[in-house]
């Protein structure tokens, strides 16, 4: 398997439109910046703890308008988390802005992870351990895409540990003929109750069939093509994780910045899963 990762030295979150790199991200490979500059004060290390999170809560998220939610602790370090979560939303957003200037992004919220990943308690369905793509039971996204930009910012150098499977087209061949058809009245009957924020489209059913095929393969979990990766501290990472097979294996301290995008503002639609698949099937899904 070609390398599913391209490492990039650069030294500054604001970088140059390069479409080598695009390139590799639209083909569904994982960029990863190592040397990213990513301060945490003394006052943020007290940040890094489970105990910080809300009764049930698995995450704390910052919503675009600066709302935190999920977090528990004093005024004073609310307000240091706020900055630690913003501060990281716009270096975020400057490394895609200048690397892809034709995102047409549109920022979700941020969220922070400190949970060990080895204790989190998740259902089969929901266990981000498996290899997957993503697809979410409740948002549809009718085509848009799932752009993430992951740090990794456990204060004693804990590796994040990603396996990462293959390409998109070889998912969709290997799985695409154990998928369900598309059922408009069901699909109806989810938005009605409320279950579906929005309508889902053939192209959500598909892919959220995909996520759960591959989760529940228990052979391809095992034997799929797939490398280790560790994301050291300070590592950064992003990836079209609707289109990257992708599981987290271990680690502890994360954040993660969520963008959709347009399929029309790719520079390369034709290597989206909207196109592979209607490729495959030999007819436009939306
Ligand atoms: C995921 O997006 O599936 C998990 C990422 C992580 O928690 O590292
Ligand atoms: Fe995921």
């Amino acid at each position: 398997m070609e390398s599913q990762i391209v490492n990039i030295g650069v030294k500054e979150w604001k970088i140059n439109h390069n479409y080598d790199w695009i390139n590799a991200l639209e083909s569904g490979k994982v960029i990863h910046f190592s040397n990213l500059p990513f301060n945490i004060s003394q006052t943020e290390k007290k940040l890094l703890s489970p105990l910080i999170l809300k009764k049930n809560c698995r995450n704390v998220s910052l919503s675009t308008t600066n709302q935190l939610k999920g977090a528990e602790c004093d005024a004073y370090l609310l307000d240091a988390l706020t900055n630690l979560m913003k501060r990281f939303r716009q270096n975020a957003t400057t490394l895609i802005t200048s690397l892809a200037p034709n995102y047409k992004l549109e920022t979700s919220p941020t969220s922070f992870r400190p949970i060990q990943v080895e204790d989190r308690k998740q259902s089969y369905r929901g266990n981000d351990k498996l290899l997957h793509i993503d697809a979410f039971t409740t948002r549809p996204n009718h085509g848009k895409r799932i752009l993430r930009v992951f740090i990794n910012i456990n204060p004693n150098n804990i590796p994040r540990v990603w396996r990462i499977g293959e390409p998109f087209e070889n998912v969709a061949n290997n799985f695409l003929h154990k998928v369900k058809p598309y059922s408009s009245w069901q699909a109806s009957f989810l938005h009605k109750i409320k279950i579906t924020k929005s309508l889902r489209s053939e192209y959500d059913h598909i892919m959220l069939q995909l996520h759960d095929i591959m989760k529940f393969d228990s052979n391809y979990q095992s034997n799929a093509e797939q490398i280790i990766i560790p994301f050291y501290s300070g590592s950064v990472w992003v990836c079209f994780s609707d289109q990257t097979s992708h599981s987290v294996l271990s680690g502890q301290f994360m954040m993660e910045q969520t963008y959709n995008l347009p399929l029309s503002s790719l520079y390369n639609p034709d290597s989206s899963p909207f196109a592979i698949l209607s490729n495959i099937i030999g007819k436009k899904l939306l």
